[in-house]
């Protein structure tokens, strides 16, 4: 290693304040190139993480759990204290099978073929409501009133929430994931409030629909049994935090870094306008380029090694999925935008293995929707005012996002 290449691995910082003025690729390209498997210091008294930052190693840990476990320590960079780390395995993130295998196969009924099937009708429909509601003001904040709506309603119908909740569900949603970092989205009340406030807004749900059992989610989580087992009422709603935290931040974030992407790239939302074709190869290229969430952790289970760098049982290693997906080796020209990528197998959903997103193919029927509403009915939105980034290691957000754009007038309006 050269004098240069480690004054620049001095100043990587994966840990500072920083998150809010964008996801360090700099950084990111450094450590891909010199330190592929880093050892990173934590300032608050914590004892220091492998950064994994190779497309190949993020794959091969995420595949290997008996090594990477992501219960032994749970999957966020902090160390949790013991009370804590035993609230975290509850839920289906934090398990190893076999815990993890019984759970995932419960909770998969809610998330059959046909469920899927059943919520991606219905999220056209919502994508085209949405865009209705705001097309005859010219002028909106599409975080909250764009992104975030289709997500957050799919997240409440699966729940079995009423239309007056979702506002709640939105801000309980910004608390559970924001609050980590951001002071914005910190709550008076603490940081368990949020979660017991979902937790009995699902409990309500779930007592109702054991007693009338319909078409939905809830319904066919509440009956699910596997080996004559079933889920207890406390992983019940745990799951359905769990859905917020995971299926609701994430996919509102990518739609907001998918219509950043267009905007800079005008020539490419033409392309759409002309060729519907590419959407397909499209959403995977937003999904690669917006990576909505930073890193998920694994501890090692015993000794080991990645790139022959020796990693000690115990040793906390996480996997930066938005490095990978940025990866040279793997990626033509990685830094570039292009909706017509193909291959393009990107990790944001992951590196594949037990964990592999649950809710995959809702979050890309829900990309697509909802930018397929804006590329074809509002092709002029702009930006009216810089975009406000989320502060957070964990989720690569955009807080506000003002734009305008030529209203239109509804058919029969
Ligand atoms: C663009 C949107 C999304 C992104 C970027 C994303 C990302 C991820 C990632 C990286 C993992 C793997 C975690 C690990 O390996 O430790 C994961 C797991 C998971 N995701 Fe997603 N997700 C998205 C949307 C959704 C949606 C819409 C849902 C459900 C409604 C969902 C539910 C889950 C669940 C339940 C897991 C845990 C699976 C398990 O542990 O077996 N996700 N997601």
């Amino acid at each position: 290693m050269t004098t240069t290449e480690s004054e620049s691995l001095r100043g990587i910082d994966l840990l500072a304040d920083t998150w809010g003025e964008g996801v360090p690729h700099d950084q990111f390209d450094i450590l891909r190139r010199e330190a592929p498997v880093f050892w990173h210091k934590e300032t608050d008294g914590g004892p220091g993480f492998w950064a994994i930052t190779k497309h190949a190693d993020v794959k091969a840990a995420s595949h290997d759990w008996r090594t990477f476990s992501s219960e032994l320590g749970a999957t966020f960079i902090p160390t949790a204290d013991e009370e804590m780390l035993a609230q975290l395995q509850l839920t289906i993130l934090n398990m190893d099978p076999p815990k993890h295998e019984r759970y995932r196969r419960l909770v998969s009924r809610g998330f059959t073929p046909r469920m899927i099937r059943i919520l991606v009708e219905d999220i056209e429909r919502r994508a085209a409501r949405v865009i209705d509601d705001v097309s005859e003001r010219g002028e909106v904040e599409f975080v909250e009133e764009i992104a975030a709506q289709v997500p957050v309603q799919m997240i409440c119908e699966m729940i079995g929430l009423e239309k007056h909740q979702w506002q709640r569900m939105f801000e309980l949603s910004n608390q559970l994931v924001g609050g980590r970092n951001d002071p914005e989205y910190q709550s008076a009340e603490g940081p368990d409030a949020a979660a017991m406030e979902v937790y009995m807004l699902c409990d309500a749900v779930a007592a109702d629909r054991r007693a009338n059992p319909r078409d939905d989610i809830m319904t066919a989580l509440v009956n699910a049994e596997v080996d004559e087992e079933r889920l207890t009422d406390a992983e019940l709603n745990l799951f359905f935090i769990t859905l917020i935290v995971a299926g609701n931040e994430t996919t509102r974030n990518l739609i907001n870094h998918s219509m950043l992407a267009l905007l800079d790239h005008p020539d490419q939302a033409r392309r759409l306008r002309e060729d519907p074709d590419l959407w397909d190869t499209a959403v995977e290229e937003m999904l690669r380029w917006g990576s909505s969430i930073h890193n998920f952790r694994r501890t090692a289970t015993h000794d080991t090694e990645l790139q022959g760098v020796a990693i000690k049982e115990g040793d906390k290693v996480v996997l930066y999925y938005a490095s990978a997906n940025r990866d040279e080796d793997v990626f033509n020209d990685p830094h570039s935008f292009d909706i017509t990528r193909r291959p393009n197998d990107h990790l944001t959903f992951g590196g594949g293995g037990v964990h592999f997103c649950l809710g995959a193919s809702l979050a890309r029927a829900e990309i697509k929707a909802t930018m397929r509403q804006i590329v074809n009915r509002l092709p002029d939105m702009e930006l009216t005012g810089k975009p406000v980034r989320l502060k957070s290691d964990f989720v690569n957000g955009i807080k506000k996002m003002p734009v305008r754009f030529t209203p239109i007038a509804l058919a029969g309006a």
